[in-house]
């Protein structure tokens, strides 16, 4: 029986690489043998989901379809073509509407408990389950954090990034005092480093300050080769050699997560997997 760690990634900035983090992060353990479930939280982007079995279809079931009860967390579990690695995906729309989750569960008691519920028996079947969020602290970022025991901010290395940062700690800590939720602050990875860039030292220095021990080594360089994965429904290990900073910096950070976790991490060529690409979808999910 596994004890899977519910890990959130969370920013309230945009772009800041949470949906790249979840899935090379979820990707890389799951290369190094670990059992990982991806959700998709995004629910009006449904990124995660795009980049990695493509959208659902009009009857595709997703979180959505779970969040309102028509069905198990389970029963919306989609393998990957990668090994070891399943998405519960977002749908873009419920039963053929756009329905935002702010407004449908507004009236709902206990509507921010909800995914912990749902997550309840699914940990013992996992090793890391990965939360990705949309840029916006709706009831979803709040499911997401309720249900962790973990999160993970990945920043730009620039002063509005680090503003952003400072209210999504701001947040944290309002749930942890109001709802008495305990949840453990994993690390800050910096993101899309150039390193040319002064301002990245600044800020790797003022994040030290202001999070000792928890800003990570790993940075995540900026690196070109990562926009065209998510068409292509690739990960960095599908299309690099492990030699390429990107996939390098991604199996870092995998390792430092399970060190910090007092896990052992067993590096292997991670590269020597399933290739991650199109996977049929059907309705209805399986796992
Ligand atoms: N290392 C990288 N260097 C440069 N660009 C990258 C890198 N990794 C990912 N990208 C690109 O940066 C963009 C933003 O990344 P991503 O979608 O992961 O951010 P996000 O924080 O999830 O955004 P959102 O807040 O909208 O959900 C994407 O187009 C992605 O392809
Ligand atoms: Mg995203």
């Amino acid at each position: 029986m596994k004890n899977g760690k519910v890990i959130s990634v969370i920013n309230q900035k945009g772009g800041v690489l949470k949906t790249t983090t979840v899935l090379h992060l979820g990707s890389a353990l799951a290369r190094m043998g670990k059992k990982v479930l991806l959700i998709d939280l995004d629910v009006s982007q449904a990124n995660l989901t795009i980049s990695t079995i493509g959208q659902l279809d009009e009857e595709g079931r997703g979180v959505l379809h779970a969040f309102f009860k028509d069905c198990t967390l389970n029963q919306v579990t989609y393998p990957t073509s990668q090994e070891n690695l399943f998405i519960v995906p977002s749908e873009i729309k419920y039963k053929g509407r756009t329905i935002p989750l702010d407004v449908a569960l507004a009236s709902q008691p206990g509507s921010d408990q909800i995914l912990k519920k749902l997550l309840k028996p699914m940990t013992s079947e996992y090793d890391f389950i990965i939360i990705d969020n949309g840029p916006t602290l709706g009831i979803a970022t709040l499911n997401s954090l309720i249900a962790s025991e973990y999160f993970l901010i990945p920043t730009l290395a620039d002063y509005l990034s680090l503003v952003g940062v400072q209210k999504t700690m701001e947040t944290i800590e309002q749930i942890r005092e109001n709802l008495d939720h305990e949840i453990e602050n994993l690390g800050l990875v910096l993101t899309m480093i150039d390193g040319r860039e002064s301002i990245a030292k600044d800020s790797e220095t003022i994040l030290n300050n202001a999070f000792e021990g928890k800003v990570f080594n790993t940075c995540i360089q900026r690196n070109s080769k990562f926009k065209e994965l998510a068409q292509n429904q690739t990960t960095i290990f599908d299309v690099t050699k492990n030699s390429d900073k990107g996939n390098k910096n991604y199996r870092e950070l995998a390792e430092e997560v399970m060190n910090r976790l007092g896990m052992k991490s067993e590096i292997k060529n991670i590269n020597k997997t399933n290739k991650m690409k199109n996977t049929e979808v059907s309705a209805g999910g399986m796992q």
